[in-house]
């Protein structure tokens, strides 16, 4: 019997990381993996339109990652977001990111569920943020992204069992975490902390 080898820390990729992190804490399965998915895709879409050079391999972990606050608890933090970035700063402490690939990942997990442009987002960041209007709105918003991309994205990571996901997000966020954070989320500039 062949065994394969285990890989070594440096084998793995920020990518499996981050997926490794979303699944020791999410119950959604491929539904919300599907979600990162997309979300990672529309990014690099973005990217290449506007010529923005990304880490590719980074920008697929801080998708992963991105909802995870959704996905863990923390008594003392009532904002999904910072649950979140407090998980990622913790779980990727060990990750040798340079400070650029920080900056990125802290903008991904603050900021890119905000609604308004954030004056100090990276622009890699800020594509993370606007992919994430392309996917909630089903392609309706595509930040100069053609409908057939847009499409094909959905078509290769369905959305299946994606609305029940959202449902209980929109529980976490609204009835356990409040409305007033709710607000913070979507409009965080005025509470900026990066
Ligand atoms: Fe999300």
């Amino acid at each position: 019997m062949t065994t394969s080898p285990t890989p070594s820390a440096e084998t793995v990729t920020l990518r499996e990381r981050g997926l490794n992190l979303l699944r020791s804490c999410s119950k959604h399965g491929q539904a919300l993996e599907n979600h990162c998915l997309r979300l990672a895709r529309f990014t690099m879409a973005l990217a290449d339109k506007e010529g923005i050079a990304v880490d590719e391999d980074l920008t697929y972990a801080a998708c992963y990652l991105h909802d995870i606050g959704l996905c863990v608890e923390d008594p003392t933090e009532k904002n999904y977001l910072k649950r979140g970035h407090q998980f990622a700063l913790e779980r990727t402490a060990d990750w040798g990111l340079t400070e650029p690939q920080k900056k990125f990942l802290a903008d991904v997990m603050l900021y890119s569920h905000s609604l308004a442009a954030v004056p100090h987002i990276s622009a890699q960041g800020d594509l993370v943020r606007r992919a994430v209007s392309v996917e909630h709105s089903l392609g309706k918003m595509r930040h100069g992204l053609d409908a057939a991309t847009c499409r094909a994205v959905f078509r290769e990571f369905p959305r299946r069992g994606f609305n029940r996901v959202l449902l209980s997000f929109f529980r976490i966020a609204i009835l356990d975490d409040g409305i007033k954070e709710l607000v913070r989320v979507f409009f965080p500039s005025h509470n900026a902390t990066v």
